[in-house]
């Protein structure tokens, strides 16, 4: 029978794992493969299906083609990037694709419920054998290892770990706000205290983007105020959905998103990122691919901005992980050998990296090589209790969370109160 594993059997249990960067020797980081491809098959190109589409999220993907290039110059890569954030375009594009046996030779997926769908659909072949070949059983965490074996299959590579709680800051708009920017946030009460100070100073107190970042936002108060066992209750049936403390969540959600721009749903993460570049807002909640966008601006921490775990999240690591795959009936599957190679090398890795914001899965790369966030993520993932993301594919197959992202979008938007909010919520999470 197969197993269904659900977002708590893919992280559960990865807190107390050894998945702590350390600086010891290497791995195997010394690719082999000239493209030719044991995978068999076409080594001629590559296409690589993500959305790190433009920014800085493109500046990730050209560093990891840069070493795909040099450990692998005879295969053609081919980008094949669909633009818009968290994938909120290029999922759908890609459905279509593979439902048309059309696959790109590779594509980026979420570890976790999101990569369970397409493992229940038959849309991705086994390459375990991959993770012999390359030295991955050892490189990665063993726990990661054995919460991506589905009956002793493994169907993806991962390339990063990404955080998805953090609360960024603009200093500068603190205090113009009369607010120390090197303050620390607990609750959300008190951050809420905060919030109305730069409401009052006349700039946006929370910059937001599109319904995919509302998501992600929702997703940090529901940890901040169920825990992280609430939290994960929620996508194992075991937290209530129609309880009394998700009504507290959703509250609190209401108004945070009463602080925000009112021009959010026209815009993506970077334009709420860029807010607080620009001195336009106080506050910003997103995944850690923000670090890369501070970077690209030139800005440097804490004097050009700041960062903590959302208030009431510390302690709690808010876990996505990108991989990518090899899809049933791919035209290049040596191509996408190469690229699998790449992205799991040592090489590839730190590159890829440094520059997305992100840490490396493998457990062999020197935190010394990042950024001070990155280290600061780094430790927080070794003792950190890990929850997966809702708004990125580790916590709820791709139906629920299109469910969740509709229901969320009609409450912000004032075409729902915040009772049929959370019966909606229910009936997404529910299946109904
Ligand atoms: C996530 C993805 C990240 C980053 C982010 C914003 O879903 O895992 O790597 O791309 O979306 O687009």
């Amino acid at each position: 029978m197969r197993t269904r594993r659900t977002l708590m059997a893919v992280t559960a249990g990865l807190a107390a794992s050894t998945l702590l960067l350390t600086a010891c020797s290497s791995g195997d980081d010394n690719p082999s493969s000239d493209g030719s491809g044991a995978a068999g098959g076409d080594a001629s190109e590559v296409e690589v299906f993500t959305w790190w589409a433009s920014g800085s999220e493109k500046l990730g993907l050209d560093a990891l083609v840069k070493v795909f290039g040099e450990q692998h110059p005879d295969t053609e890569f081919i980008n094949g990037a669909v633009a818009g954030g968290a994938g909120s375009a290029a999922k759908d594009l890609l459905q279509t694709r593979l439902q048309a046996n059309d696959p790109p030779d590779t594509f980026q997926a979420h570890a976790g419920a999101e990569l369970q769908d397409y493992i229940d659909a038959g849309q991705l072949e086994d390459v375990s054998a991959l993770y012999k070949e390359f030295g991955l059983t050892d490189a990665f965490p063993k726990d990661l290892v054995d919460r991506l074996t589905v009956d002793g299959k493994i169907y993806s590579v991962p390339s990063n770990i990404h955080r998805a709680n953090v609360m960024w800051a603009s200093p500068a708009v603190l205090e113009g706000a009369g607010l120390d920017p090197a303050a620390k946030y607990d609750t959300l009460d008190d951050w809420f205290v905060a919030l109305d100070k730069v409401k009052a100073s006349g700039k946006t107190a929370l910059s937001v983007a599109t319904t995919w970042t509302q998501v992600n936002l929702l997703e940090t108060v529901l940890i901040a105020d169920l825990g992280a066992d609430g939290y994960s209750g929620l996508w194992d049936g075991s937290t209530d959905w129609n309880g009394s403390d998700v009504t507290k969540a959703l509250t609190d959600f209401e108004k945070l998103m009463s602080y925000t721009n009112t021009d959010r749903d026209g815009l993506d993460w970077p334009d709420a990122t860029q807010q607080i570049i620009d001195g336009q807002a106080g506050f910003n909640v997103m995944g850690d691919w923000a670090e890369a966008a501070f970077e690209e601006a030139g800005k440097k921490a804490p004097a050009d901005y700041t960062y903590q775990p959302v208030p009431g999240t510390d302690g709690i690591f808010d876990f996505l992980a990108d991989s990518f795959t090899l899809p049933v009936g791919a035209k290049h599957p040596g191509g996408t050998k190469a690229w699998l190679e790449t992205i799991s090398s040592a090489e590839g890795q730190t590159a890829f990296n440094k520059a997305k914001g992100s840490i490396p899965a493998r457990n062999d790369a020197k935190p010394e090589d990042f950024s001070e966030y990155q280290q600061t993520a780094i430790a927080s993932f070794g003792k950190d209790t890990i929850v997966s993301s809702l708004a990125h594919g580790a916590a709820a197959p791709v139906a629920t969370l299109n469910a969740i992202s509709d229901a969320t979008s009609k409450f912000t938007t004032g075409a729902s109160d915040l009772a049929q909010y959370q019966k909606d919520l229910a009936a997404a999470a529910a299946g109904k």
